[in-house]
């Protein structure tokens, strides 16, 4: 197997020094939340950056801090107030953290805003990379960005070809980052050297058609070395983890056979043989007598753990006295048979206890 190649840029501040110096010529200026150094202002624009181009933001901002200039008048306002000046803006929980931040630093912070990201990441909607963009802005500590932007330059820039998708790689990119910030000046370098950085994600290296001629790294760059600039970052796909409900019906002779179903494919244990599966009680009282109903014993839920999904498993059970057909297609496996039937692993361990 080939070795991922990735570059290891000297520490030695040259890759910071060119970054500062495009962001002196051609870094984003004048933007309503630059320029300001005041923690609410740009925790604000942070927030509404996260999901948000700049143009949209650039409508709300203002009005935002219009009717709540400052975090005391937030966090005292009707959450109705803020979702509805967050109307339009999308992704919600944003608004409904941003109040309840408001309310956090009014009452463990004295209405300040803390200083080091590390506090600043205590508090509600605000995450790692956000509460190091307010902790460099605001207060010049030496503290790395991460946000999706910056790590397609770093990933690019370094050649850093593992899977952000896995945290301790997504932790050596950003150890990586702290070693590219700046060493001097911090005062004046670390603000725009992180504003450079959303910039350069945002302006020249972007995702589609990056701008490689005009970037300030372009000699450095890895990734353009390799010729695969589009190859960065690396996130595989990471599929979804679902959660869902089944009610099994568990219905046993005195002999000790049980009805089963066989699964439809496609679908949950496909093929296999189960205890009939409905989605809710309701469906599963619903196939039964009302004699029946009043027999029945409901039992604790289980979880069942599979690769992408959690089932939680509802067993209903009902000693099966009567020789009456059960609704359903399905038949009566003896008991001395179920150890060659197709059983899912939940399943046959139910039905041996
Ligand atoms: N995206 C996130 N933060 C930003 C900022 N401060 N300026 C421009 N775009 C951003």
């Amino acid at each position: 197997m080939n070795k991922p190649f990735q570059q290891t840029l000297q520490a030695d501040g040259s890759v910071a020094k060119a970054i500062l110096q495009w962001h002196t010529s051609h870094g984003r200026q004048g933007l309503p939340w630059q320029n300001t150094k005041d923690p609410y202002k740009v925790w604000l624009s942070e927030i509404m950056l996260q999901q948000t181009q700049v143009v949209t933001v650039l409508a709300y901002y203002p009005r935002f801090l219009q009717r709540f200039p400052d975090v005391a008048s937030l966090a005292a306002a009707p959450l109705d107030d803020v979702l509805a000046l967050w109307s339009g803006l999308g992704y919600y929980s944003r608004a409904r953290n941003l109040h309840r931040c408001a309310q956090a630093v009014m009452q463990a912070h004295a209405g300040a805003f803390p200083s080091s990201a590390e506090q600043l990441q205590t508090l509600p909607g605000i995450g790692r990379s956000t509460a190091a963009a307010i902790a460099a802005f605001c207060f010049a500590e030496r503290v790395a960005i991460l946000d999706a932007n910056v790590k397609r330059v770093l990933t690019r820039l370094l050649g850093y070809g593992k899977d952000l998708g896995v945290a301790v790689n997504e932790r050596e990119l950003w150890s990586l980052a702290t070693d590219l910030l700046p060493t001097t000046q911090l005062h004046d370098s670390m603000p725009r050297h992180t504003q450079a950085m959303m910039d350069l994600g945002a302006t020249l290296c972007t995702a589609r058609k990056p701008a490689c001629e005009r970037c300030p790294l372009h000699t450095r760059c890895a990734a353009r070395v390799q010729g695969k600039v589009d190859q960065y970052p690396v996130k595989k796909r990471k599929i979804k983890r679902s959660s869902e409900s089944w009610w099994l019906l568990r219905m046993q002779r005195a002999d000790g056979s049980v009805f089963l179903q066989q699964r439809p494919v496609p679908g949950v244990w496909a093929g296999l043989f189960s205890l009939p599966m409905y989605d809710s009680r309701e469906a599963l009282m619903s196939t039964l007598t009302a004699q029946q109903q009043s027999e029945c014993i409901d039992h604790p839920a289980f979880l069942h753990v599979l690769t992408h999904k959690d089932m939680h498993l509802h067993v209903v059970s009902l000693s099966w006295k009567s020789r009456a057909t059960v609704q359903g297609e399905g038949q009566w496996i003896a008991a001395a048979d179920l150890p060659h039937t197709g059983l899912p692993a939940p399943i046959r361990k139910l039905l041996s206890s």
